[in-house]
């Protein structure tokens, strides 16, 4: 069987003495799209943070296709082809949409083909390339987070992690963003996705796996977890 875009081992990492990941095993299978779910500070972004290397894991292994990357520094982590989509967007607003694409495709393999992966992030949002060059502050919510997604392709991901992409957008707006996700999966990139609007992400997913205090408490199809009574009473608010 061919290794798993993405593979947590029993990862453990925190901050100082705090512990917040406590031994989280998941998989990312090439192709899917796969959610994290969980309440707010359970440390979701710190596992984001800690598989692009921002994070030093204190336990457990990392993989991406196959090979180990947790002893790796976040450039590395970029350059082997995990890109992250970071929680609150971290855009340039006082530069060009345009520039703040460019700014992704910092790595050598990305720079290189900066150009068509340009031309491709424009049919996916194709509200970006009408507007490549305005200042980023002049696009509304919903619009900077496709830059900030956008932003991460240009880096060529093999795996994509978006954090929190629909937080604080209007609900037409996450339809169009959700809409651009399903479309960069099918252009054979595999998403791992954190998010809190629960139904949504789990309609749109092919796994998902719920975490509760440092570990991974459930998991199943995004159907099978639409579906469990607990998720549903404890995320769903049913
Ligand atoms: N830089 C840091 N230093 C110390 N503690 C931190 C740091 N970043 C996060 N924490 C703590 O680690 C825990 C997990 O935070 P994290 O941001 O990973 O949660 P989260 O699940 O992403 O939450 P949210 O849904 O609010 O984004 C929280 O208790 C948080 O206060
Ligand atoms: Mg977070």
């Amino acid at each position: 069987m061919s290794q798993p875009a993405l593979e947590t081992v029993d990862l453990h990492a925190g901050y100082g003495d705090v512990r917040v990941l406590n031994g989280v095993s998941l998989t990312v299978g090439r192709g899917e799209i796969v959610a994290l779910i969980g309440a707010n500070g359970v440390g979701k972004t710190t596992l984001l943070r800690t598989v692009s290397g921002l994070v030093r894991a204190k336990g457990g292994t990392i993989s991406l296709f196959g090979e180990r990357i947790e002893a790796l520094p976040p450039h590395d982590v970029t350059a082997a082809g995990f890109v992250q989509s970071p929680e609150g967007k971290q855009l340039f607003l006082n530069m060009l949409i345009e520039e703040n694409l460019l700014v992704g495709a910092h790595n050598r393999r990305a720079y290189e083909r900066r150009k068509q992966t340009l031309e491709e992030v424009y049919e996916l949002f194709p509200i970006l390339a009408e507007r490549r060059t305005k200042l980023a502050g002049t696009l509304s919510g919903g619009q900077q987070q496709m830059l900030a997604v956008g932003r991460a392709l240009m880096a060529r991901p093999r795996a994509l992690a978006l954090d929190e992409p629909s937080l604080g957008l209007a609900p037409i707006m996450v339809d169009r963003l959700f809409e651009g996700i399903r479309k960069i999966r099918q252009l054979d990139i595999p998403i791992f996705i954190i998010e809190q609007n629960v139904f949504q992400v789990l309609n749109m997913a092919d796994r998902g796996y719920v975490l509760e205090q440092g570990r991974v408490t459930l998991t199943g199809t995004g159907k099978e977890l639409l579906e469990n009574q607990h998720l549903k009473s404890t995320y769903l608010g049913l």
